[in-house]
């Protein structure tokens, strides 16, 4: 699976999905390759399910170098794949795909993405992650992996998913702890964590907030929701009033497409600073 085209051809990447309107990428790679200078082209693709197996190999022979993959395609995507990182393959999905030397490679950038706009933590803390789909799977894999957590709690709805969660990464990463626990039990955890994360989609636009009460927290806890609509969920608004360090999902955003545009390109995307102004504005969340 390699693409005919000569280096003279411009460079064409893209993102898959079902629905894809919804999607930043194109905003965010369209950014860098202006701010570069660079002749290529990053363009959605919309694709459904039935699709998605012919429509990988038959874009890489017209020029395509390769692609992010969002939903439904994540998991169909790693099946398609000659070649998965290590992180893709304990995750069973990709959202990044490229050629090399004729085979198709695939990455899992989100947990990548998460850890760049954490700042590092002293070794051996705690941290609790609120919900246990995707998202967690790979904020979990990586905060296990390579920020040095001892013990993490992960706090679900359906704690029979909370459960598994942990069990298949104390498989991947023995030599850190893992604990699991209903939703309802998190507040209860939070006292000894120095990082408190929220995957779910509770404190999104249109959704119920997720409600913990942070007064006890530790004074260094970081509060990290990945949600970026709103900019600032009531989660994050709490964490401030009781002056706790937050992040929001913008950053994650950023950082889990950087790898992506490395390797398609041949050049790193730079961090400018513009980038969050520029999905915040599309996202309209700049009163937020
Ligand atoms: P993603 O890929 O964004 O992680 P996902 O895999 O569908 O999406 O996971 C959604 C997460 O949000 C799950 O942890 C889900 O809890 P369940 O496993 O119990 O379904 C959680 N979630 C979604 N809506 C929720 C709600 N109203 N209350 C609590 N948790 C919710």
């Amino acid at each position: 699976m390699t693409s005919p085209l000569t280096s003279q051809a411009v460079p064409l990447a893209g993102v898959l999905g079902w629905p894809i309107s919804h999607s930043l990428s194109p905003l965010l790679h369209g950014h860098w390759i202006e701010h570069l200078g660079l002749k290529a082209h990053y363009v959605p693709l919309g694709c459904p399910p039935s699709a998605f197996q012919e429509a990988v190999p038959a874009l890489l022979k017209t020029g395509f170098v390769g692609f992010n993959v969002t939903v439904p395609h994540k998991e169909a995507a790693a099946n398609l794949c000659d070649v998965l990182t290590s992180r893709a393959e304990a995750m069973g999905s990709v959202n990044t795909l490229w050629c090399e030397e004729g085979r198709l490679h695939g990455d899992s950038t989100d947990g990548l993405g998460f850890l760049s706009a954490l700042p590092a933590l002293a070794p051996g803390q705690n941290g609790v992650v609120i919900g246990a789909g995707g998202s967690a799977k790979a904020i979990v894999y990586a905060l296990a992996q390579e920020a040095g957590l001892s013990h993490i709690t992960i706090a679900n709805r359906s704690t029979g998913k909370a459960e598994a969660l942990c069990n298949a990464m104390a498989q991947h990463v023995p030599h850190v702890g893992f604990e699991a626990m209903p939703l309802e039990a998190a507040q209860n955890a939070l006292h000894d964590k120095t990082l408190i994360v929220n995957t779910t989609s509770l404190g999104m636009t249109g959704q119920p907030p997720l409600v913990l009460d942070l007064q006890d927290a530790d004074p260094n806890a970081i509060v990290y929701d990945i949600i970026y609509t709103p900019a600032q969920t009531p989660l994050l608004k709490t964490a401030q009033a009781a002056g706790l360090t937050t992040m929001n999902g913008l950053a994650m955003l950023i950082g889990q497409a950087r790898p992506g545009f490395a390797r398609w390109f041949g050049v790193d995307a730079p961090v400018t600073g513009q980038e969050e102004d520029l999905l915040t504005t599309a996202l309209g969340t700049a009163s937020d």
